[in-house]
Formats: C-alpha cells, structure tokens, sequence
C-alpha cells in the first residue's frame, strides 16, 4: 500500500464511523506560546475544555485528520534509522461523542482488518498516587482489550509513559493505551478526562496547589505515527526505504554516506514544509529552526561538493509527491523556492569563510567560540558540529543555547535603557512592538489590517465594522461583526483581493481634519472609540479612487508593496456574530 492510499483510506474509515473530515492545520500553530505544531490534537484543544463547539465548527463531535508536525527536539537524533524534524499523524478524536469502547474497537479493526497488522502487545495506564493525587488504573481499557482479543499481551504502564500531556502552560490530559506493532508504538489513544492548570514536569513532580479537574466533556485524542505505520504496511526496516523518501533519496548522490543522506532527505522535507506554511529562515522562532536545517543541509550539500541544483530538484520533488494531498505546497512552489535560493545565497557568502575561521581558531570549539561562527558567519549549532568534527565533539547544543541566551538578554538590555526602561517602545493599546524592528513588522500589519477591513466589506457585506484589534509584531488579530464562519473560498477571495491592492504598490497618505469632514469624506471609525475634534485620516489610494480610508493614529507604511504577502492564518468565532481573522505578512 502506497503512503497515499493510506492516509486516505485512515480518513475514509473514520469518516464512515461518523467523523468531520478536517485538513491538517499549519504548522505554526495560531497560539503564540507554542512554536510549532507538535501533535493532531494541538487544534481541537477548545472543543476539549468547552470553549468551542465541534457541532457549529465540523457538523460533528467526532473528526479525523492527518496532521503536519515538526519535533525540533528530535534534531540532533536525526540520521539514525527512525528520527524525523517532520512527520505526520493520524488522529481521530472525539469531543464527548464516543470513548474508550469505540476508540479501542476501532483502532484494533484498523490496525488488525484494514491494515492487516500483527499487533505485538499494548499498553494501559496502571494508575498512580505520586503526583500529587490518586490517578486510578485504567481498568476498563484493559478489559476492552481482552474482550477484542483474549491472547492479547496487555502491559500495564505508569505515569511517564501512559498519561499523556498537557502540551504547553496547561491543558487537557489523561491515561493512553497504545499500540506496539514491529516493536515500535504505532497508535496512541489518549482519554482526556482531565484539565491540568499546569505544566507535564509540575503535573510529573506534582506540584503543590495545582489538581486535576475532571473535564466537563472527556475526549479522545489519537495519534497514530503515519512514517512508522507506513514502514510496517511496507514491510521496510526503516522510514527512508518507504515510497514517502523514495523520491527525495533518488536524487541524492550514489556514494552519500547513509547518515548524510538521511539528514539531508529529513530536512529538506521539512524545510518544504515549513516554507509552504510561510515559515521564512530569520534568528527567531520558527524562523530559527528553519535556518538550522535548512543550513545544516547546505553544509553537506558544500562539504560534499554536490552538483549545484540538487536541491531544488529534491524540493520540487517534495511539492510533486506531496502537493497532491497538501495543496498549500503547489499552491506555494514559488515563493519556496524563491525563499530557499535566498537563504542559500545568503548562506554562501559567509559558509567557507566561517569554515576559514573555524580553522583558523585551533583546538577545540567551546561555547563561546562556537557562538562567534554564528553572530559572525551564520553557522548554527548543528553546522558547527558537522563542519567541525573533532574538534567540535565537546561543544553541546546546551551550552550554545546558553551562550545565544545570554546574548539575547543582552540586546534585550540595550534595547530597555534606550527606550527608558519601558519593555515596550510601541503600544497604542492597538499595536505593540518591544524593537525597532517589531515596530516595522507591526507598521506593515496595521497597514495590512486597514486593506483587510475593506476587503472583508467588499467581499462579504457593507455593513462589516470592525470589532477590535490587536496588533503584534507577530501577526493581526481583527474581530467584526459578521453572522456566520467564512467559507475557504470566502477567505481566499479576501486575501487575494488585499494582495491585489498590495501588489498594485498604492501610496498611503495621511492627512488631519476636522472630525466632521472626516466622516462626510467616507472615513470608517471604529464605534468603540471617543475622538478628539481634529482626527488624523488614513488613506490608501488616491482622493478619488481609494480602497480603504480610516480614522486612525498610524503608523503606517507609506506605499502598500511595503506590507509583503498578506496571508489569513484562521477565521473563527469570539462571540455570537462576532468573527476574528488572524493574519500575517510576510517575508
Ligand atoms: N496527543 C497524543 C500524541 O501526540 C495523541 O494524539 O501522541
């Protein structure tokens, strides 16, 4: 069975078992306290606490997906037979639709039936009173399991393996029961049956004052690791022998040592990944882990002297075998690629210098030696490590991260006595930026803000008004009044026709009048706010032809080809006919 046909015959069998269909969101999760997406249940984690309805969102309880992930914690694992940056899971989940009967039920039929699997054993939680509090064994999970299948090998597992979460600061969590198949865990069934103000290590050391609260609608949340089953269905030894690296292992060099060549497939796929979400390389965030993949990559592709466009042939790969069933890849190929051949650009003019000072320094490369490769020459950790060898064995990612902290909290100091102490240098209760360079950020998305309230009126109804808005370096968030979710062909209409205005490079102008004038000149204000007599006016376009004109305190970038690619990142409800987009620009 193809990887293909295996996604969609995972999605088919739920979706006949009473699941939504629901694509795989992006891998930059919409919750700015997560980097990115790590697990399926990452996007439904409001329909477990209450806080979303699946019924209005999906037409069900029920949904299955298969979900993009990146693990950036799994790096340096890579180019061993199993470990992946990026991989995809299959889930289904339910929000106080089905429980543990069905889960089991369903998951032995598909793993056994529809797959034709051996199942090796499984697993269950036995229970715990050390963290805290009395956690009771899943009993009920263990019976199931020998009523589907008497001969079953049931293992019965403490905390640390079988409870699962929370992900993050907090958030739902509860015993799994996992399957084994070829000696490897290949489906995890988790049963949210409790909300944890906290995080895993407080919930795992049972911290004082924090509890498990029972959830009000106990779910479940699986994830079935799609690269292992896809080994077993094949009957490979590892995920680089399945039809889902075939293509990109084919352009690689014959003589490629195994541990580079596995490293290079990984990340280049997940580079492609991650580009096509709109993740750009930068020192920051996503942007970050992008860079060092990316790089660590290209230093194989320099160390190995390897034809020049081999890696753009193995992207292309990439969007051709993946971009049927993650549309966005296709959809994206150019500014991909064009990002891609900037980075290595990039990359290029400062890749054998750095490998000159690398040699130069003698010895070995400790921490802060390290951390000058980078500042000076934009070698990552990871580069570091490969380029330098020997020499470089006794450099740790820890003690690299802790040399990069240190200079982060630097610049973050020089950056607070500037602006007098004051985190912030720009906070108009709308927009806030902490740098100038989040102020630039935040100049383009507020510009970009104004284009999209206009496009939402143009598109949708007249009578959208803006609800409120917040503005971070990182993306818009704009609530307005309008009845019901927008369609994916709605939300692309909207980004098109704000791109359209962006690209046709209008000026922006300001001008001061009286508040009277202001509005007989077709000025939208925003009704929550009090204004002073004389008002400040936005205007994109001209006098007689424009495409958005507002009341408003700037700034704003003064020709919209400033703003970048305007990209909706998810529509949802805030409150009863109240809608919030968030969106972002980009590069
Ligand atoms: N959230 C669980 C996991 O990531 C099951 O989907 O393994």
């Amino acid at each position: 069975m193809k990887a293909d046909e295996l996604r969609l015959k995972f999605l088919e069998f739920f979706k006949n078992r009473g699941h939504a269909v629901v694509p795989s969101s992006p891998l930059v999760p919409d919750d700015p306290s997560v980097l990115l997406t790590t697990a399926g249940m990452q996007q439904f984690k409001p329909y477990y606490t209450g806080d979303a309805d699946p019924m209005k969102d999906f037409g069900a309880k029920n949904t299955a997906s298969v979900q993009k992930c990146f693990r950036a914690s799994d790096i340096d694992e890579v180019g061993d037979a199993s470990h992946l940056t990026f991989f995809e899971m299959l889930g289904n989940f339910s929000f106080g639709g089905y429980f543990k009967e069905d889960a089991i039920r369903w998951a032995h039929q598909f793993v056994t039936k529809e797959l034709g699997l051996k199942i090796d054993y499984v697993t269950v939680f036995g229970g715990t009173d050390t963290a805290g509090q009395a956690i009771p064994s899943d009993t009920e999970s263990e019976r199931l399991w020998k009523e589907m299948d008497p001969a079953l090998d049931v293992h019965v597992r403490g905390m640390d393996e079988n409870f699962w979460g929370p992900t993050g600061k907090e958030g739902p969590c509860g015993p799994t029961t996992e399957i084994y198949v070829g000696g490897v865990e290949i489906w995890n069934i988790v049963f949210n049956e409790f909300f944890y103000h906290g995080t895993r290590e407080e919930l795992l050391a049972g911290a004082a004052g924090k509890t498990l609260k029972p959830l009000k609608t106990p779910g479940v949340d699986t994830g079935a690791g799609f690269e292992r089953i896809a080994v077993a269905v094949q009957k490979k030894e590892h995920v680089f022998q399945t039809d889902l690296f075939a293509s990109v292992t084919a352009l690689l060099p014959r003589d490629l040592e195994e541990r580079a060549r596995r490293i290079i497939a990984d990340h280049l796929r997940a580079s492609a990944f991650l580009l096509a979400d709109g993740v750009r390389p930068s020192n920051k965030e996503a942007g970050y882990v992008l860079r060092r993949i990316l790089r660590r990559a290209l230093a194989f592709e320099h160390m190995h002297e390897m034809p020049a466009g081999i890696f753009e042939d193995i992207l292309t790969a990439v969007i051709r075998q993946y971009g049927g069933f993650y549309p966005e890849l296709e959809r994206e190929r150019d500014a991909m690629l064009d990002a891609y051949r900037v980075e290595r650009e990039r990359f290029a003019h400062t890749l054998s210098a750095g490998i000159k000072e690398l040699n130069r320094q003698g010895g070995t490369i400790d921490a802060k030696g390290g951390f000058h490769l980078y500042e000076s020459y934009g070698l990552p950790y990871e580069v570091i490590r490969e380029v330098g060898g020997e020499r470089a064995r006794g450099l740790t990612r820890d003690a690299f991260d802790a040399e990069f902290k240190k200079h982060q909290d630097k610049s973050r100091e020089g950056a607070e006595k500037k602006f007098g102490g004051h985190g912030l240098i720009l906070d108009t209760g709308e927009l806030k930026a902490a740098t100038e360079e989040e102020v630039k950020k935040v100049t383009r998305l507020h510009t970009a803000t104004h284009l999209l309230q206009s496009a939402l009126r143009k598109i949708l109804d007249p009578d959208v008004r803006q609800m409120g808005s917040d503005i971070t370096y990182m993306r818009t968030r704009f609530d307005f009044s309008f009845a019901r979710k927008l369609t994916p062909e709605e939300l692309k209409r909207v980004e098109d026709e704000v791109n359209d205005i962006i690209r046709a490079d209008h000026p922006v102008t300001m001008k001061e009048m009286d508040y009277e004038d202001a509005v007989a000149s077709g000025a939208l204000y925003f009704f929550r706010e009090k204004y002073p007599k004389r008002v400040k006016v936005y205007t994109v376009g001209t006098d007689d032809v424009f495409f958005s004109r507002e009341f408003c305190g700037g700034p704003h970038v003064s020709r919209t080809g400033e703003i970048g690619e305007f990209r909706i990142k998810k529509e949802e409800a805030v409150a009863s006919g109240v809608r919030r987009i968030r969106a972002v620009v980009e590069p």
